[in-house]
């Protein structure tokens, strides 16, 4: 059996969820195939719609939310190649033959919730939401590259906008699965073969 193809009708206009862009009519649309979580799938789609459009509008994935359009706010963040990037800033065309994975398809490796959306939940790091699937992406993405980020690591990574302000809440869920940062003593220098000479040993001392 063939990937399923998601096709829109000849003509259809796909408009942003605010109607903010024009992606011009699809006569004529080439075929791109991706991997979407997990499922090889086809899209009969003007490959110049950004890939956020048409998870939402074509397959009806509306984990992503539409924020700022222009990737600055991480909300459309995806998974692509396990890479936390924008979705609205990235076309069809170039997420042809990747593998894109989305807040619908995140999931703990025995099934059930996902180990970091379990931790945003312990942490009440969730008001109304709307930032909340690029956020549990982009901090997916942070431990898989790098398990044990200190604090300035974290932020350097969570660029994510919320309108809601738990950025607090996010530090400690992020640490809720890495542990706290444990400070680590600096190691004194190696002793010189001088030192060692003027030491006296213990057996001396005796
Ligand atoms: S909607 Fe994509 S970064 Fe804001
Ligand atoms: S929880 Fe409301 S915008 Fe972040």
């Amino acid at each position: 059996m063939g990937a399923p193809c998601f096709r829109t009708p000849p003509g259809q206009r796909i408009a942003s969820p605010h109607g903010a862009k024009s992606l011009g009519t699809l006569e004529t649309p080439a075929m791109a195939s991706l991997l979407l979580n997990d499922r090889p799938v086809d899209f009969a789609v003007d490959p110049e719609t950004p890939l956020l459009w048409v998870l939402r509008d074509v397959a009806n994935l509306t984990g992503a939310k539409y924020g700022c359009g222009s990737g600055d706010c991480g909300s459309c963040m995806v998974l692509v190649d396990g890479e936390a990037l924008a979705s609205c800033t990235l076309s069809l065309a170039e997420a042809q033959g990747r593998s894109i994975t989305t807040i619908e398809g995140l999931r703990a490796p025995g099934g059930g919730l996902h180990p970091v959306q379990q931790a945003l939940l312990d942490e009440q790091a969730i008001q109304c939401g709307f930032c909340t699937p690029g956020l549990v992406m982009a901090i997916a993405s942070l431990l898989a590259r790098n398990p044990r980020p200190t604090d300035a690591d974290i932020r350097a990574a969570l660029t994510n906008l919320c309108r809601c302000g738990v950025y607090p809440r996010l530090i400690r869920a992020v640490r809720r699965l890495t542990g706290p940062m444990i400070a680590i003593p600096i190691e004194p220098a190696a002793e010189t073969a001088a030192d060692a000479a003027a030491e006296p040993s213990a057996e001396a001392g005796r």
